[in-house]
């Protein structure tokens, strides 16, 4: 932990999974919002997964880069995400939205770490007390 709260892990490469992440971004269809994301993530098995936004002339049914990224981890055989990161226009790193975060969270659990605008945290920290499989259990 840093003196901010925040998990450090400098041993991980988060560039080379932001490059991911901004490849993937290039595939993004973002024409309503010219707002297109990318996302990247590493499965346990060292699978890195990618996803990008698809948006639609129905405003509402958008998909966003972590619905692509989710999708992929599954086709390729499943298993959770340890490390995620998304990036924006720019390549600057955002948030997943609140939605997206309850994906992350599924296919990731508590432990999962995500790249945020402020530093490397938890996916128990972005989502707290988080709704999840445990309560049908
Ligand atoms: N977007 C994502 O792809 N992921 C997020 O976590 C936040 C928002 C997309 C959806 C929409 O295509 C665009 O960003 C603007 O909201």
């Amino acid at each position: 932990m840093s003196e901010q709260g925040q998990v450090t892990h400098d041993d991980f490469d988060w560039e080379a999974l932001r490059l991911e992440a901004v490849a993937a971004r290039g595939h993004a269809y973002a024409p309503y919002s010219s707002y297109p994301v990318g996302a990247a993530a590493l499965a346990e098995d060292g699978r890195v997964l990618t996803g990008c936004n698809v948006e639609n002339a129905a405003y509402g049914v958008a998909l966003c880069a972590e619905c692509g990224l989710v999708s992929q981890l599954h086709i390729t055989g499943g298993g959770r995400l340890t490390h995620f990161i998304c990036v924006d226009k720019a390549g600057d790193v955002l948030m997943p939205c609140g939605r997206c975060r309850q994906l992350l969270f599924e296919n990731g659990g508590p432990d999962l770490l995500l790249m945020t605008v402020s530093g490397v945290r938890r996916m128990d920290e972005v989502l707290p007390d988080a709704f999840g499989p445990d309560n049908l259990a």
